[in-house]
């Protein structure tokens, strides 16, 4: 076994502070998601959009890496094959914890895209819909965030390494976004093994080869020792 594709969602961050969206008192609880994650709602009120947003950042720059962004980190500083993790986290976290390799399919709060010209710049800490793109002059800047109804980032690389990996992962997520939630059938398609950490099993039985459950702190530092030893 020589290369494997880490998918990570909210759970992996939920120890560090950071709320998951679908659990109890997730935030699609306490947001309508029409409202702050569709392009539609981002046209209605970007103003609503940029506080969920700057929310968002202001939690995110405060929190700290957990136990399971550090096991990744050394897996992938230890691990004599490839290791790509795939996350729909829009934290730095794995980042910040020492993981190189890394692709945000859904954006990245650190990061601001001009709705008008698509050029992009580093997000300062707060967000104004009114601030001019430094290049266009537009108005229009948004979070560089992947909104329903848009495309997630870096899917021809993603379905490259799924093609090739030999070992599947998916870590903290509930398997209820596409088309992250169809990594694992394409990954198995082409002949992976697969493996879910979770706190509860999240999917239909029988999607994975194989499934962890507990808490991200504790079940991912401890496949990773079991994996190194
Ligand atoms: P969800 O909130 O849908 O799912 C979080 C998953 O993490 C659930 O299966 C929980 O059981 C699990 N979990 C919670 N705490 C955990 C812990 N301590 N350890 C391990 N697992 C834990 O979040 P995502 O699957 O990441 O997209 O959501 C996917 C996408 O939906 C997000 O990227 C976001 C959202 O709408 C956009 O905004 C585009």
């Amino acid at each position: 076994m020589e290369r494997i594709v880490i998918l990570t969602g909210a759970g992996i961050s939920a120890e560090s502070g950071l709320g998951t969206f679908r659990d109890k008192d997730g935030l699609w609880t306490r947001y309508d998601l029409a409202d702050v994650a569709t392009p539609d709602g981002f046209a209605r009120n970007p103003r609503l959009v940029h506080d969920f947003y700057n929310a968002r950042r202001a939690n995110a720059l405060d929190a700290s890496p957990n136990d399971a962004h550090r096991a990744l980190a050394r897996l992938e500083s230890e691990w004599s094959g490839e290791l790509l993790i795939v996350t729909q986290n829009v934290d730095d976290l794995h980042e910040r914890a020492g993981s190189r390799n890394v692709l945000h399919m859904h954006g990245e709060l650190a990061g601001a895209l001009c709705a008008s010209c698509n050029h992009r710049w580093p997000a300062p800490r707060v967000m104004s819909p009114d601030a001019p793109c430094p290049s266009c002059g537009a108005p229009r800047t948004r979070p560089d965030i992947v909104w329903f109804g848009e495309i997630p980032y870096r899917m021809e690389e993603i379905a490259e390494a799924l093609w090739q990996a030999d070992l599947f992962v998916s870590i903290g997520t509930s398997g209820e976004v596409y088309p992250a939630a169809g990594f694992v059938q394409e990954a198995q398609a082409a002949g992976a093994e697969t493996l879910e950490i979770n706190l509860e099993p999240s999917r239909l039985p029988g999607l994975f080869d194989r499934a962890i459950t507990g808490p991200a702190t504790q079940a991912v530092p401890d496949w990773v020792a079991g994996l190194l030893a």
